[in-house]
Parts: C-alpha cells; structure tokens; sequence
C-alpha cells in the first residue's frame, strides 16, 4: 500500500474519523489515561497520523506541545480547524524563556511516519504514531517507520504506537464471511492469508484491504531492534472490543453514565492481562528509548 493510496483512504473517510473517539469511548479512555500518566510535564510531541487531531487537542490541553502530521491532506485540514475550534493555540512561536516549551500545537502538515527527515535527531520527548503502523504492509516499511520514531525521540524518550492484532480481526473476517450469503469460497483463502502473513487482499472494505494485522509478540522486537524498550503493552478496548457499538455506548450515556464510567475503568483494569490483549480491535505499545 503507496502512502499515497493511504492518503486517498482516509482522504474520503473524514467525517468517521472525525466521530469515531466519541462513537467508541474506551479507546480515548485508555490511551489519555495512560499517555498522561507516562509523559513528563511541558513535552514536546510528534503526533504522526494524527487524523482530526483529537490526541493533539487533549494532549495540549494537560500541558504540551504538539506537532501534528498526517499523510491525508484532508486530515490535515481537518486537524486544523478542529484544533481552532476547540481554542487551542496553533503555530505560535514558543515564547518560553525557561527550557519548556509552551503548550499548544506548533503545527499540522502532511507527512509520512517512513520519512521523518525534516526533523532532527532527539527533537521529541514523546511520539504519538496511533495509526501509521495499521498500514504499512511490508517489514521493510515497518522497520524504517520504527527507526524513524526511534531516531526523532531523545534518549529516555516515549513511544506510543497502535496495532491492529490479528485474532481480533480474523474474528472479524470470519463473522463477515459466514454472515454474508455472497462470500464466495475463494474468501477462506484470504483468511487462510490473514493467518499466515497479516493481510487481508480481496475484501470488500477498502481500510480492511490496506491494513497489516499484527500478531502481539512481533510488536516489541520491531522496536527493541532500534534501542527502544517496550514498557508496556495495553488493550485499547480488550474486554469490550467484541460488542463495542456506537449505539450501545450511546445509550449508556444516556442511561447509564455512572455504569459507562464503571466498564471503562474495568476495561483499563485489565488492559494489560495479556490473555485480554489478542482479542482488542488495537493495542497500545509503550516503548523507551534507551537513555
Ligand atoms: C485510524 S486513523 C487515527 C487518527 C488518530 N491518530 C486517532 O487516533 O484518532 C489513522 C491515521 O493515520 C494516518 N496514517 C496512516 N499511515 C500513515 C503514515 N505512513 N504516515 C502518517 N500518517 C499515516 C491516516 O491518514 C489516518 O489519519
């Protein structure tokens, strides 16, 4: 899959991405909760696929500074405006006198997690990439992407990274084909396909077609590879990831918030029991470069 293909993907698939944290609520949980509890006060962050910019918008909001990029123009833009619309400061100079830099996002523009180039060495504190290793199909792309994040980070730097597990989604791919008339039998091979190497070639689904499925032990060796250690390895939805529906979510809210807040936290709970982890639509990798 050309960055370019990924590009037009999500060039025409905004509006979802735009709702999708709201529509599924346990994934913001878990990743806010846990971001904030590992990033050092005043951090200067690349948020590399960063979509609409909601990691941004919170991240700056509890004190840092984010450059946000995206390989989707159309996510660039939209980055963009929900940045300004949800006030924060965007594109200022960093007035800082002492050595924080000040919060806000400094910028949003395209830009493709395999080629980091335009930043130097050791220039982030942290990296967000939630969403370009769901795409790059080929270990050599993974790898580069992995150096990259690595080399941009200083040392004793953090990396949080998402991944798409493969067990969750052959669930899925198995559901589509058994509930769906019109699956040809030449589908049990693409699932044979999923199994062996992470990919699913002739569904219907565009974002199913152009993803890599990980299995949960090839995530931190693609890493430590590079000097960055896994420090933690979380569900972002384990528990609920097979009945997680915008509708039911919904109508927790409105009926039952304090029971909503209660599965969230469950979910959290046993977001790292490594049985629960497999069966998570995503996981969350949290590495550290070597000091
Ligand atoms: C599922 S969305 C997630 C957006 C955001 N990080 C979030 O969690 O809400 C994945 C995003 O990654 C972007 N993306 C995919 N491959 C990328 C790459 N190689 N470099 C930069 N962005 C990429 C897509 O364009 C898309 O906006």
């Amino acid at each position: 899959m050309t960055p370019h293909a990924v590009a037009e993907l999500y060039d025409s698939w905004s509006s979802f991405q735009n709702s999708r944290l709201d529509a599924y609520p346990c994934e913001l949980h878990i990743h806010r909760t846990v971001m904030l509890e590992h990033l050092s006060p005043g951090s200067r962050i690349l948020d590399v696929g960063a979509g609409p910019g909601r990691y941004a918008i919170e991240l700056s909001r509890a004190g840092h500074r984010i450059v946000a990029g995206d390989v989707s123009p159309i996510q660039v833009e939209l980055a963009r405006r929900n940045v300004a619309e949800a006030g924060v400061a965007l594109g200022q100079d960093d007035g800082e006198a002492d050595d924080r830099p000040s919060a806000g996002v400094e910028s949003v523009d395209e830009l493709d997690a395999v080629d980091l180039s335009r930043f130097p060495n050791e220039s982030f504190d942290a990296v967000v990439a939630l969403g370009p290793f769901y795409h790059l199909q080929s270990i050599d792309e993974r790898r580069r992407a992995a150096s990259e994040v690595t080399r941009v980070l200083r040392p004793g730097g953090i990396l949080f990274a998402s991944f798409m597990p493969r067990a969750f989604w052959l669930s899925m791919a198995l559901h589509t084909f058994v509930t769906d008339p019109a699956a040809p039998s030449a589908q049990l091979e693409e699932l044979e396909r999923l199994l062996e190497r992470g990919l699913l070639g002739k569904v219907r689904s565009p974002q199913l077609k152009a993803s890599w499925f990980c299995r949960i032990e090839e995530i931190a060796p693609l890493f430590s590879e590079q000097g960055l250690d896994q420090i933690r390895l979380l569900a972002s939805s384990g528990v609920v990831a097979v009945w997680s529906r915008p509708d039911t979510w919904r109508g927790l809210a409105e009926r039952e918030p304090v029971v909503r807040r209660k599965v969230l936290d469950l979910v959290l709970r046993t977001a790292s029991d490594p049985y629960v982890l497999g069966m998570s639509d995503q996981v969350l990798f949290i590495g550290k470069k070597s000091p």
